[in-house]
């Protein structure tokens, strides 16, 4: 090894640095000395997080060699340009604007912003856009817009044009924070660049720490012969290399099935593979050694003995007779979920067989894509024991006490001396519901027990991660001539990939949101799932419900264009009105989607209009529109919080609300703010201890939409009881030293559960009432489509949701914004499969850059207060990616007439769409041959209800139940 001694300008001052001659970039170069703001997300040039100004240029430093930059050379990073006493505009604007979220793209963004204010002072919202998207600044969170608006901002303050008290919030005395635009107290160590995630806690660790590399498969599906690790255990610094047999507990991490109509109890997910790989990129082995290169060495000598097995890349073909079961025990087709709602589904369909009839039906197959998360951070964890003996793992966890729950029984550790501790997280949106990681880790370090740390390079974290689920439905939708929905049949079919990571909830999304939220008087369907050999299915933003409105959303499209009736008109005319029963024959929670599109339907004209003028060369106009949402909660949910006088008189709140950039700690704060508003605490009196398993307790998982109702509701309860507490006879509060002169506990438990209130949805026939809430959303879309080369832009998106009051507004506009961007993704470009080459990368996986997403992105909301909601708000996240991709879709049909079935509706698709239509064929796809015939299952499954429940409620039982107060 070579080492290069210079002196460089950084941020402002000489240093001496030393430098790997051939190997050092300057990004390794600048952590390595403290300058952590500087991420390293993708590691290949195409995502930005690592930018720095190089002489005042913004440069990628992940791919710069710093070999090639010469001795006294200006470099500034964000470490440079502001303190927390005194910000740099941009980095005021950041937070103000809501430009923070999971903050592992801010430095690189307000650096690259500093680059052009540098040079321009005075940019256009166009040129800020362009600026971004040429030097490939990608957010995977905020959807870009709230990033233009602050340096437009910050451009002003720095022009003289405003001051800084523009940019700041401030609170009345007395005043609530509830309901405005406060912005989120993580975002100030975000804009500082100061927030540590996993990769920089790494650089912290104590001296002797070790790194840790995993031999993953080399194949989709093989029976495992051998394993050696000899040659791997006498490589340079190796500690120990683990192979199942060294897993001390189960080494399975999967769920159980509790569907009774499940085929399996359980579909096993090893943490480290036995006998059999499912995927490529399943863990074999593990290697702990004293560096990450001697790790990764080690790693690559572990010899594995394969039994290549046949390779099911979808369910399509592991469905099939005869296929291997990928479980080794479980069938592949493993799940199933009814629902029936209505009796006359099939004498509808059958009615439609005559011309005469007054039933017009249409139909057909839909395919979801395995749409990657595409969080920039790739995963870094560390585990060690704690001062207390306590084995306890660094993780962006989603679910801490469900991972409190998975990984010790996996990995044989009593929960009582495990520990997860959340850290700063480069975002998840589901990914990280999985806790595998910290499984191999956690698994290592029982070895070992000596600190590991571990970061994945971007291509691990996408071959090891989740995806979004494929999904493929057969479906068709009867109406009368009026459009009045009638009656909806289905066939839907879920690929979980290797493993079932929380099947059995999906399947029961699909029969909940397919048609969501029109009034269905008539519904016969079913939701399969199973195994293939491609990455397993996780939760995503919006879990389950974008899968269904691919087909239930242009399907109602298609009967529009059928009826010849206006497609929001349509949705209009079968929007569920008070009375109106879901899917699942219960009522709904909220009924505001008719008034909702009344309020869009000015625009939604305007955009007629627009689509009506000619558009540049080549291209034409369309709107599309498209309505959706998402349920709040769980029948089996419970969220603990604790809070705390503390001598200062300030107050502390103990929770594991998961922060994913979401805005855990924004929501933790304008609740504890508001529900003790009689103590007249200024906002600086409250504190946030949050997400730590040994300290916080079990506030539930960040998902579901639900942290807001139910962290929010068991805040209220906690508040209430203290300052029941403090209150004295004459209606002041006592200080803390009153409360411990006077014996008061100064700490209270608030516990808020959905036990008992709802109804699960049934096994057998898809009836229930599983939510406390649900939200709702309608989308309309202005796109324009080149006839020749097939491409999409897309030019507009407006909506409007009701999630009831909005806590917070920078939070849930930036959901929705950051929704529009996953959602445009989804219908255009975003895919994964195991080409790693492809897929491997932000970029390779169809990642919208900024002008790839509309500046032109607004959102209203209808505030309907929830009765049952924290201060009337309800959930807000997942509705917002419900159904805007379907809004695309149906735009691009109205642009140039072709449907585009299995998305992504690639320039490809779209083009073979045009020829087929001009040559008069059809592309829509033949209906999915899923095996089994669905008929049969639902027949079975009604019979099983009356044999084994010795009951099956109707729509009609349900309702004659409601009027009779049952409900
Ligand atoms: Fe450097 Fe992505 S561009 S980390
Ligand atoms: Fe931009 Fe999360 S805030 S990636």
């Amino acid at each position: 090894m070579s080492v290069k001694k210079g002196i460089y300008i950084i941020n402002g001052a000489e240093r001496v640095v030393m430098s790997e001659y051939e190997k050092d970039t300057l990004a390794s170069v600048l952590r390595r000395i403290g300058l952590t703001s500087v991420k390293v997300g993708c590691g290949t040039g195409q995502c930005g997080t690592c930018t720095v100004l190089v002489n005042g240029d913004p440069v990628r430093a992940c791919i710069k060699k710093f070999r090639d930059i010469p001795e006294h050379t200006r470099i500034e990073t964000l470490e440079g340009i502001g303190t927390a006493s005194h910000l740099h505009p941009l980095q005021q604007a950041w937070i103000a604007y809501g430009g923070v979220q999971c903050g592992f793209c801010t430095p690189g963004f307000i650096m690259s912003a500093k680059g052009l204010l540098d040079k321009n002072l005075s940019p256009t919202r166009e040129e800020v856009r362009d600026w971004f998207t040429k030097h490939n600044n990608l957010c995977r969170c905020t959807g870009y817009k709230p990033l233009v608006d602050a340096v437009m901002a910050a451009a002003a303050l720095m022009r003289g044009e405003i001051s800084e008290k523009n940019l700041e919030f401030t609170v009345a005395e007395g005043g609530s924070i509830y309901h405005t635009r406060y912005p989120r107290p993580d975002a100030l160590y975000k804009v500082l660049g100061t927030a540590d995630y996993g990769d920089d806690l790494a650089l912290k660790m104590p001296p002797g720490t070790l790194h840790m590399g995993v031999k993953w498969a080399d194949h989709h599906h093989a029976n495992i012969l051998s394993i050696d690790t000899s040659e791997a255990e006498k490589a340079a610094g190796v500690a120990a290399v683990l192979t199942y047999k060294d897993i001390q507990g189960t080494n399975n991490l999967g769920a159980p099935m509790t569907s009774k109509m499940s085929l399996a109890k359980r579909v096993k997910e090893p943490v480290l593979c036995d006998t059999k790989v499912r995927r490529i990129g399943e863990p074999i082995a593990l290697v702990v050694a004293d560096t990450d290169e001697n790790a990764r060495a080690a790693a690559k000598l572990v010899k594995v003995e394969y039994e290549v097995l046949p390779f099911y890349k979808n369910i399509l073909e592991s469905f099939k007779p005869g296929a291997v079961s990928i479980d080794g025990e479980a069938p592949n087709d493993l799940l199933r979920q009814p629902v029936f709602k209505g009796a006359n589904t099939q004498a509808i369909f059958e009615k439609a067989n005559d011309p005469d009839s007054g039933v017009y039906v249409v139909e057909g197959s839909f395919y979801s894509s395995r749409q990657p998360h595409l969080m920039l951070e790739p995963w870094s964890l560390q585990a060690y024991y704690d001062e207390d003996g306590m084995l306890t793992v660094n993780y962006k966890s989603q679910t801490l006490w469900a991972g409190m729950v998975n990984v010790p029984r996996a990995i044989g550790v009593s929960p009582k001396a495990f520990r997860i501790i959340e850290i700063p997280s480069g975002a998840s949106f589901g990914a990280s519901m999985d806790h595998h990681a910290v499984a191999m880790i956690a698994a290592a370090e029982m070895v070992v027990k000596r600190p590991i740390t571990w970061t994945q390079t971007y291509e691990e974290t996408q071959r090891f991660t989740g995806k979004r689920a494929t999904s493929y439905t057969n479906a068709k939708l009867a109406c009368d001539k009026s459009g009045k929905i009638l009656a909806l049949d289905f066939d839907n079919a879920i690929d979980h990939g290797a493993n079932a990571n929380s099947a059995g909830n999906l399947e029961k999304k699909v029969v909940r949101f397919i048609g969501y939220p029109y009034n269905i008087p008539n519904i016969r369907g079913l939701s399969r799932g199973g195994l293939s050999n491609e990455p397993f299915g996780v939760a995503y933003r919006a879990y389950g419900s974008p899968q269904c409105y691919t087909s239930s959303e242009q399907l109602i499209d298609m009967m529009a264009e059928k009826l010849g009736i206006d497609p929001l008109e349509i949705r209009y005319l079968n929007c569920a009105k008070e009375g109106d029963l879901t899917n699942n024959s219960y009522p709904f929670k909220n009924y505001g989607i008719k008034t909702m599109i009344n309020k869009l339907r000015p625009y939604y004209n305007e955009s007629l209009e627009w689509a009506k003028q000619p558009a540049e060369a080549g291209w034409k106009r369309g709107v599309g529109v498209a309505c959706g949402g998402y349920h709040v909660s769980t029948p089996a949910d419970r969220s603990e919080i604790d809070i705390e006088l503390l001598p200062d008189g300030s107050v502390v709140q103990y929770n594991c609300w998961e922060a994913m950039g979401q805005g855990a700690s924004i929501g933790t704060l304008v609740h504890m703010h508001e529900a003790l508003k009689p103590l007249g605490l200024p906002v600086e009196k409250i504190k946030l201890y949050q997400n730590d398993t040994k300290f916080c307790p079990p506030t539930g998982p960040a998902s579901g939409s639900r942290s807001h109702y139910m962290a929010g509701n068991a805040t209220i309860l906690a508040a209430n009881d203290l300052m029941n507490a403090m209150r004295k006879p004459d209606g002041t509060y006592r200080t803390y030293d009153e409360m411990v002169a006077e014996g008061i506990p100064t700490k209270y438990h608030g516990e808020f559960s959905t036990v008992g209130l709802y109804k699960a949805i049934d096994d057998f026939t898809g009836v229930g009432d599983p939510t406390p809430d649900n939200n709702l959303l309608a989308i309309i879309a202005r796109v324009e489509v080149n006839e020749e080369t097939g491409k999409t832009r897309v030019l507009a998106i407006h909506g409007i949701a009701d999630v009831g009051v909005i806590g917070n507004f920078l939070a849930v506009e930036g959901q929705a914004y950051g929704s529009m961007m996953h959602s445009i993704g989804f219908a255009l470009t975003e895919d994964y499969c195991d080409e790693v080459k492809k897929y491997g990368s932000p970029l390779g996986c169809g990642f919208p850059r900024c002008n790839d997403v509309p500046d032109d992105i607004e959102f209203e909301f209808q505030e309907t207060p929830r009765k049952t909601g924290p201060h009337g708000s309800g959930g807000a996240s997942e509705c917002f990616q419900s159904c805007g991709h379907a809004a695309v879709l149906n735009a691009i049909n109205n642009a140039v007439g072709v449907r585009v079935y299995e998305i992504p509706a690639t320039p490809d698709k779209i083009k073979a769409a045009l020829k087929a239509k001009a040559e008069g064929r059809s592309c829509a796809p033949e209906r999915y041959d899923f095996g089994e015939d669905y008929n049969k299952i639902l027949d079975e499954a009604l019979e099983r209800a009356r044999t084994e429940q010795k009951h099956v409620e109707t729509a009609e039982e349900i309702e004659e139940e409601i009027r009779s107060g049952g409900h």
